[in-house]
């Protein structure tokens, strides 16, 4: 009935439909994406290519190692192993370090920022003493407890998110992508060190001995050993052997063929 009462007559839905249609789309703008940060360098104070930057001595001497592995003419290959050089001794991949390293290797510039923001273990911001990395992908989401708790356990422990430095310049806590421990999920990396199986609890209390050894004087608090935290040794399976438990009996058509069996073959 609605409908009926205020229906357009028929000839002026004709002349609507024969109205020139405007030949434009209306605008729309997308949320704001900050994922040029993982590429686009901004002068900062402690990050800016006045800031000189060289490698000390014994890194020096380290480089020249790295260095004869390659052909000199090939010495460009070097870029990953000296950016990372760079970035031990510097604490981060600044634009000073990465210029060093295309003074060293004969490189334009721009070839070696290609580098170092292509592979995210070039931190090209100032990181906290303990770079803890935590794994999110898939099977380290659905290992174990699964990350997703242990992201729990760091912000509540820390109380920071990922993404972000403590206040004390401690730990920065990062979320990542598989690091190819998965069958000791969950995980995380903390510097070099891989600590797998992890709990809510244990996570924990890695964190809080990072935090002790950092502030004790002398022979105080230990890091704690990485690894596997629930008692296996690497990632063999924690219910024990279930194949491969006696040795198998091999037949005679199992057999592997013997030496120079091919040469006494007749030809074909
Ligand atoms: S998915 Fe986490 S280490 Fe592979």
């Amino acid at each position: 009935m609605a409908s009926k009462l205020f229906s357009v007559p028929r000839v002026g839905r004709q002349l609507v439909h024969q109205l020139p249609k405007p030949q434009y789309r209306a605008f729309s703008a997308g949320s704001q994406r900050f994922s040029d940060s993982l590429s686009v360098h901004r002068n900062k104070p402690n990050n800016n290519p006045t800031l000189p930057f060289k490698f000390s001595d014994q890194n020096l001497r380290l480089a020249d190692e790295i260095l004869k592995r390659y052909p000199p003419q090939y010495k460009k290959a070097a870029v990953m192993p000296l950016l990372d050089l760079g970035q031990r001794q510097h604490g981060f991949t600044s634009i000073s370090v990465m210029n060093e390293v295309a003074r060293m290797l004969e490189m334009p510039p721009m070839r070696v920022y290609e580098v170092a923001t292509f592979y995210t273990m070039y931190n090209r911001e100032p990181v906290g003493k303990y770079f803890v990395q935590i794994c999110t992908t898939t099977p380290c989401q659905l290992g174990g407890c699964g990350s997703t708790a242990i992201v729990k356990a760091i912000t509540e422990h820390l109380g920071i998110t990922p993404g972000h430095t403590t206040e004390d310049g401690l730990f920065t806590f990062i979320e990542v992508e598989c690091l190819g421990a998965c069958v000791n999920a969950p995980m995380v990396q903390i510097n070099d060190d891989y600590y797998e199986d992890l709990t809510p609890e244990s996570i924990k209390t890695i964190l809080t001995a990072f935090k002790d050894s950092a502030t004790a004087t002398g022979a105080g608090a230990k890091i704690p050993a990485p690894g596997p935290l629930s008692g296996r040794d690497t990632c063999e399976n924690s219910a024990g052997l279930t194949n491969l438990t006696d040795v198998p009996e091999w037949n005679p058509e199992m057999m592997m063929r013997k030496d120079n069996a091919l040469d006494a073959a007749p030809q074909q």
